[in-house]
Parts: C-alpha cells; structure tokens; sequence
C-alpha cells in the first residue's frame, strides 16, 4: 500500500488517531512561533483532516488546505460545511497547486516525514510564500521506531534538526530558528511498543 492508499484509508478515523500522537499545544506553538494575524491568508500543506486549518480558521486567517488524499480533503470539506474562508485543492508535495508568493504564511504538521524529498517539498512550499511571509513546520525529531514505517507509512524515521535548519537556508529563508515544542507525539505499534517522540518547530522568513 503507498502513503495516498493509507491515507485515504484512514481519513474518517484521523481526527481520533490525530489526538492520540499530539495535543493542540503544537499548534498553538506554531501559531505564536509565526505571529499569525486576522485577515491574512495561510496554506496548511498535508492539512489531513483540518488540525492546523481549524486552528487558523478560528483564529480569523483565510486558508488554502492541501492534501494528495481527497478521503482527507472530503473529512475537512464535512467537519467545515458551513465555515468561510477555506479552500480545499488536492496535490502533491513536488508541485502545489498553489501560485509563486502567494501565502503570507505555510504550515506543514507532521508531513514532511511522508513526503519522497523533505528538501524539495520545502523549496516548494517557500516558493508559495509572499516575500516576508513565514513557513513554520512542525515534525519529529530523529528517532528509531521503525514501526511507524511499517505501520503509518512513515517515510523518514524523524529528522536532525540541523539538516531542517540547512534545508530552510538552502531555500533562501532568514531568521531561521529550530526549537523544541514541550511535547512528544506518541504511538502504540500493533504488537505494543510504546514510542513517545520529541517534536521540534522549525520557522524561517522569506
Ligand atoms: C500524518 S498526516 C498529518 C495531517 C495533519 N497535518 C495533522 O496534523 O493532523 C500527513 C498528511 O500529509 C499528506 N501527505 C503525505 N505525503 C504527501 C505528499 N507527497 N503530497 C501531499 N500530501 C501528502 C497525507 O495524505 C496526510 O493527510
């Protein structure tokens, strides 16, 4: 099964798996780290189904949700019938749908452990952002679990954070800063084993 087939499978059960790995305290990390402000326009990329968006959308910002999966992409279309001020595109990592500086801000929760090439997928979502504008990305730092591989389609068992901070450079980024979130993303595999992560936010300007 690829990482889009597993998504779409579990997409009516993300909001419960979602809540068991993290607590909306990242969000809110990520939120404060980028300053977001009423009024301006944010993407959520790997949006799932709404974590980052429904945060954003309370807090009064415009939002571009993108996903490769439409089960998750139909998830958030339900849960914010009704809501304003959010867009729903389907697509991949290598190529938004989303023009060149068109975002004040990019969020990016727990996806680019999924995704082929990390480095690329932040070159791509700097490029959708205004100049000025902000990417903050919120994932896990190194770790040796490798059922969340096997499991969840992980691709990268976490990341080191001065590779993040080297790929947010090399995409042209200023005031880059790597930091920890006071909070671990936990999982259970199937046969029991306990993995309990650190999570770092990463942020830079363009
Ligand atoms: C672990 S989930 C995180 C969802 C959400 N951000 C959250 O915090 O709950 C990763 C999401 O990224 C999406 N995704 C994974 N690889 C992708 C890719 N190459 N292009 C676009 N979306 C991708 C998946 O479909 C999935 O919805």
């Amino acid at each position: 099964m690829n990482s889009k087939k597993y998504f779409d499978e579990v997409a009516q059960q993300w909001d419960i798996m979602q809540q068991s790995f993290f607590s909306e305290d990242i969000r809110e990390k990520a939120f404060s780290v980028a300053g977001v402000k009423k009024g301006m326009i944010a993407a959520d990329i790997g949006a799932g189904s709404g974590f980052i968006s429904e945060g954003l959308i309370g807090k009064g910002l415009k939002v571009i949700a993108v996903d490769q999966s439409e089960a998750m992409l139909a998830e958030m279309r339900k849960k914010f019938s009704g809501a304003e001020g959010i867009e729903y595109r389907l697509g991949e990592a290598e190529k938004l749908p989303i023009p060149d500086e068109a975002v004040d801000y990019v969020f990016a929760n727990m996806y680019i452990h999924h995704v082929e090439s990390p480095q690329e997928a932040i070159k791509e979502m700097v490029r959708i952002l205004k100049p000025g504008g902000e990417l903050v990305i919120t994932d896990m730092d190194e770790h040796e679990f490798k059922f969340l591989k096997e499991e969840h389609h992980d691709r990268w068992r976490g990341f080191k954070r001065e590779d993040v901070r080297r790929w947010f450079e090399e995409a042209g980024l200023k005031n880059v800063i790597v930091d920890c979130i006071d909070e671990n993303c936990s999982c259970r595999s199937s046969c029991g084993e306990h993995a309990s992560i650190s999570i770092f936010v990463a942020s830079g300007e363009k």
